[in-house]
């Protein structure tokens, strides 16, 4: 059987083959060097980082689910001066792209973070806009179009050039409506879903699980949510996708190309089987050559009914 060629480019980056796993379920990478040579991702993308350090939130702050599970880590991170101190050095040198992700509570502290990644050199700025924008009584920047384009032109404005992928939240009634105000205002790539906002309860105490009171869910369950959202932005706007939410496995990669994603995001499915990523390389390298396709033929490949 021939090798399938597996290459794409997400936002002019090539990547060896479309598997990246996502922000926050991969740490900087070191940890599963020990189990494989992490060089056989397509890219990764490092842990969110904010302009300073952040201890995050109280515990218990990971609560399971039928197939998923809740979160409310609340963004624990070193700051991004540590990660280019610390990680940066080491992670400069791999032949593997870095996607830094970013968080801020204003615009200006984005365009700060944008001028050092950039400055340093990282391959591509995923800028999470989940978070809550101060001025605006708290509502998540990425909720309402025009919030979501202002932080999108101001790292645009302040990446001299790197990558900037914008990445989506899912509790929004239209989805697309973001993205098409973020292509808008110029980002180059967009990722989706981040995690969908849930809860859960401990009948003993009948209180929360988390300490949060709620969290995001992703894994497994998210899957088709995420598959349905990432259809309707590939129809909508003509940005690369980077699609996550409930890939396991070659075959629901192959889901997640076919809705529209350029490349395919892998999170939950890590903390399950830290092999995950790397497996899911080398099923889909033997399901492509198997139906004689590529991962750039299967992107929006989709033939939906009439
Ligand atoms: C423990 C945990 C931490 C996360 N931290 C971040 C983060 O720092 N920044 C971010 O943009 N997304 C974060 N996410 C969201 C994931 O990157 C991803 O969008 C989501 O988990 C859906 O993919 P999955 O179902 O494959 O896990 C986190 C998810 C989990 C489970």
């Amino acid at each position: 059987m021939a090798k399938a060629d597996l290459s794409v480019t997400l936002a002019g980056v090539r990547l060896k083959n479309p598997i990246v796993p996502v922000s926050g379920t991969f740490g900087f990478g070191e940890e599963y060097g020990q189990f494989f040579d992490i060089e056989r991702l397509g890219a990764f993308c490092a842990k969110g980082l904010t302009l300073r350090p952040r201890v995050g939130n109280p515990p218990p702050r990971i609560a399971e689910t039928p197939m998923g599970m809740l979160n409310s880590v609340g963004l624990q991170n070193p700051g991004v001066d540590a990660f280019l101190e610390r990680e940066w050095p080491r992670l400069q040198g791999l032949d593997l792209p870095v996607i830094a992700n970013i968080s801020g509570d204003t615009p200006a502290e984005y365009a700060a973070m944008c001028e050092k990644l950039s400055g340093a050199g990282v391959d591509m700025i995923e800028v999470n806009v989940s978070c809550p924008n101060v001025k605006a009584g708290g509502l998540a920047y990425g909720t309402k179009p025009e919030l979501a384009a202002e932080v999108t032109k101001e790292a645009k404005d302040h990446a001299g050039g790197t990558p900037v992928m914008v990445k989506l939240s899912p509790n929004v009634t239209d989805i697309t409506e973001i993205a098409k105000a973020v292509e808008g205002a110029g980002a180059d790539a967009v990722s989706l879903i981040n995690t969908l906002r849930g809860m859960r309860i401990d009948l003993n105490t009948r209180r929360p699980i988390l300490k949060r009171n709620t969290g995001g869910m992703s894994g497994p369950a998210v899957l088709p949510v995420a598959l349905r959202m990432v259809w309707e932005v590939h129809n909508a706007v003509k940005l690369p996708i980077l699609g996550m939410g409930g890939v396991t496995n070659a075959e629901t990669a192959v889901e997640m190309l076919l809705a529209g994603a350029t490349a395919v995001g892998m999170g939950s499915a890590l903390f399950a089987d830290p092999m995950a990523a790397v497996k899911t390389v080398d099923g889909l390298a033997d399901w492509c050559a198997a139906h004689g396709t590529t991962p750039k033929e299967l992107t929006g490949g989709v033939l939906p009914w009439a």
